[in-house]
């Protein structure tokens, strides 16, 4: 069966070097909007497997457009329809912590599976929930790595005594992925989080970090509040630099500003969100998923 790649204009960049990977047509979808806000979507030529590249950072726009391109995908002729989210927003309220709030994790999770046979995406912030299938249930649901890139990505910028710093117990994969095919060593901090900016973080041997550089490593970068705290730590206790290198970042300029404020340099990031500091492409990753489950 042929596969088409179909996008939404703000991941135009990112849809095309995975088309590009993948040797596949690459569609944009047009969107335009009623005067009340309402979006009209309209896509084209869908082929019997399409591939619908939207990633869900700034997701409550995102997702009836999202809704509305698989309705138009499947009347014309999609049987086989893939949602790649790289970023899959709406994971982190996975439980109900106060009464009275929704689990939004759940609502949104079910909202994709009723539209989409498969779901792919990239280091989804999973952290109390056991994988990606319960999140979509019924469909198939693909949870790519992006440690392979970083680690590769990082590989200029570490030498033999650089520390990888997670900055909580939930980092921990992500560091050690990242810090095996390099064979660095890894150190792992406590976080408390206090506010939606404000986190409290105790590295307790960070004195290891002295007269040595540093690398910190974690899935996401929101407010950079999480990351500040741990450079600031790491740099008291004498590192002689301190870097950092997300999965996502959905940072805005001023946060990103405090974070270069803050000493860390650089900052880098994949590009499942666009931004910035987005430079290392996560396409050959999702490339070889797509291959490997025989959707190109
Ligand atoms: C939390 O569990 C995540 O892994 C990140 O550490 C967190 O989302 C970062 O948030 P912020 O940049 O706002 O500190």
């Amino acid at each position: 069966m042929t596969t088409s790649l179909h996008y939404f204009v703000a991941n135009e960049g990112e849809a095309r070097r995975l088309a590009s990977a993948l040797a596949i047509a690459c569609e944009p979808i047009d969107v335009r909007h009623f005067p009340d806000g309402e979006s009209l979507v309209r896509v084209s030529n869908a082929s019997p497997v399409a591939l619908l590249y939207c990633s869900l950072d700034h997701p409550d726009a995102k997702l009836v457009q999202v809704l509305l391109a698989a309705s138009a995908l499947r009347d014309g002729g999609a049987k086989r329809l893939v949602l790649i989210a790289p970023y899959l927003g709406y994971m982190r309220q996975d439980r109900s912590f106060t009464p009275g709030e929704a689990v939004s994790q759940n609502v949104i999770g079910r909202l994709i599976a009723s539209a989409f046979d498969a779901l792919i995406t990239v280091d989804p912030h999973l952290h109390r929930t056991p994988s990606l299938d319960a999140v979509v249930p019924g469909i198939v649901a693909i949870n790519v790595s992006a440690a392979g890139i970083i680690a590769n990505a990082i590989a200029a910028i570490v030498g033999t005594d650089t520390i990888l710093v997670g900055p909580d117990a939930e980092s921990r994969p992500w560091v050690e992925a990242v810090a095996a095919p390099l064979g660095l060593e890894v150190m792992i901090g406590a976080k408390v989080r206090c506010g939606d900016r404000k986190v409290e973080i105790e590295l307790h041997d960070r004195q290891r970090a002295s007269g040595r550089p540093v690398v910190l490593v974690d899935d996401l970068i929101s407010s950079g509040g999480t990351l500040i705290a741990c450079a600031g730590q790491l740099l008291d206790a004498g590192a002689t630099k301190v870097a950092a290198v997300a999965t996502h970042c959905l940072a805005n300029p001023d946060d990103l500003a405090s974070l270069a404020a803050s000493g860390i340099s650089p900052v880098l990031a994949t590009d499942t969100v666009p931004a910035t500091v987005a430079s290392i492409s996560i396409a050959p990753a999702l490339a070889d998923a797509i291959r490997a489950h025989g959707l190109a």
